[in-house]
């Protein structure tokens, strides 16, 4: 069961109890309870820094906030001189509050509302990525009676086959919502030009799960001719933010070649200052969920479910988009290995963590640990059912500690109100 895949991550089973960076996953589920997230900031930085060491030319990393929100993520990635990239007023507001400084915060987004560009201008971030002209005509009714307080970056949609990526996650489509098509876009940079608006930046963001890097660099290419024609109307752009995207191998949890991916944007890293906007490659190996077995249904025709106590509300991306995660045992026993369904206790077909794999044989009461799971799936999770977000606890320095508590009933209704009405 032990690969050297998981070695690579710091799993290893001690007295044939899983721990990772020296905890012991197991003592955790026994002291805070299951369902519950798990995330390594040492594996977090790691990660971090890999992009760092690797990166010749002058770039800032914004991680994606989208992907992971939990604080200590957010502290981690401030502390190695780094930001974040928002979508939203509620992430914009975490990334304050845990102390990013705006000038390393860029807003992304389809539809920012004018509160939330409001807010952009209020804090007086790096990058506001305009993704349509109505939100660039919103910007500039701003700088009527204001000085903008950010600068303006559109997101550009260039000609790229975007063909091999789940059709939900190949954002940067021509006929996605996302964006702005050349022409258009290099029309609203003349008008912001002539305006004296104060831009700053390009942006493109091409979708997630990206593998072949051959993407990248004809995006990069193209992003440098699309350059050429914006500087050729005198407008000097300081940053080109280049977007997340790099996919990883969740079933053999292999990684793609980062230094290979930081050379397909050198083109550029020569001229501008880079931005990556990284989230699934930093955060999924740096979290696992643990989850507990709570019936065994055996006689249920051919199949032998395996029902435990996460789902759908915590892992929606495998039915989202139809994909897998690698599931390990927290304990090994020395069982003939059998094959299972495991699935969650919500209502619906769909709710199911892995189909036909084959597993040692587990009884009710024990665990299983969910790898890769630090992207997309806190901040995808749902109350579905009536269930609890479960809590988010970080592992540093061999010890643990909860930075999110699990949610309880009194919170999960606390909106609500139930008088009767006459
Ligand atoms: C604008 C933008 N930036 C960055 C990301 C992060 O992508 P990933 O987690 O695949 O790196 C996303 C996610 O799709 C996004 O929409």
């Amino acid at each position: 069961m032990i690969t050297e895949q998981l070695g690579k991550y710091n799993f290893e089973y001690r007295d044939n109890t899983l721990h990772w960076y020296g905890v012991n996953i197991k003592e955790i589920a026994e002291n805070v309870g299951t369902p519950v997230f798990i995330f390594s900031t040492e594996e977090f930085v790691k990660r971090i820094r890999r992009l760092k060491e690797n990166t010749d030319y002058d770039h800032l990393l914004c991680f994606s906030l989208k992907s992971n929100n939990n604080p200590y993520f957010i502290l981690a990635a401030k502390k190695e001189g780094y930001g974040v990239d928002v979508v939203s007023g509620g992430e914009l507001y975490i990334a304050r509050k845990a102390g990013v400084h705006p000038k390393k915060i860029v807003f992304s987004g389809v539809g920012k509302t004018n509160e939330e560009i409001q807010m952009a201008q209020k804090e007086g971030i790096l990058l506001l990525n305009i993704e349509s002209e109505s939100e660039y005509k919103a910007v500039k009714e701003i700088s009527k009676s204001q000085n903008l307080n950010f600068g303006i970056s559109f997101r550009v949609k260039f000609e790229i086959a975007l063909d091999k990526l789940h059709p939900y996650l190949g954002v940067g489509k021509k006929e996605s919502k996302f964006g702005i098509n050349e022409d258009l876009a290099l029309e609203l940079y003349k008008n912001a030009i002539s305006n004296g608006l104060p831009i700053e930046g390009i942006h493109f963001h091409l979708g997630s799960q990206i593998k072949d890097l051959e993407i990248f660099r004809k995006a990069s290419e193209l992003c440098e001719n699309f350059l050429g024609k914006i500087e050729s109307l005198g407008c000097k752009i300081k940053y080109v933010d280049v977007g997340g995207g790099l996919g990883l191998d969740y079933e053999k949890l292999e990684e793609p070649n980062l230094k290979e991916y930081i050379d397909c944007f050198k083109n550029i890293g020569e001229k501008y200052k880079v931005i990556f906007e990284l989230g699934r490659y930093l955060s999924a190996p740096s979290g696992i969920l643990i989850s507990k077995v709570i019936r065994k249904k055996e006689k249920e025709g051919s199949k032998v479910f395996l029902v435990v106590d996460s789902g759908m509300t915590e892992t929606l991306r495998i039915p989202l988009y139809k994909v897998s995660h690698k599931v390990i045992p927290v304990n090994l026993r020395n069982s003939t290995e059998k094959v299972f369904d495991i699935v969650g206790p919500i209502c619906e077909n769909s709710d199911y963590i892995a189909q036909d794999i084959v597993f040692p044989n587990l009884e009710e009461g024990d665990l299983i640990c969910v790898l890769y799971a630090g992207a997309y799936t806190t901040t995808m999770s749902s109350n579905y059912n009536g269930r609890l977000f479960p809590p988010e606890i970080i592992i540093s320095n061999q010890k643990y500690f909860v930075s999110r508590k699990r949610q309880d009933y009194q919170e999960l209704f606390s909106r609500d109100q139930f008088e009767e009405q006459t």
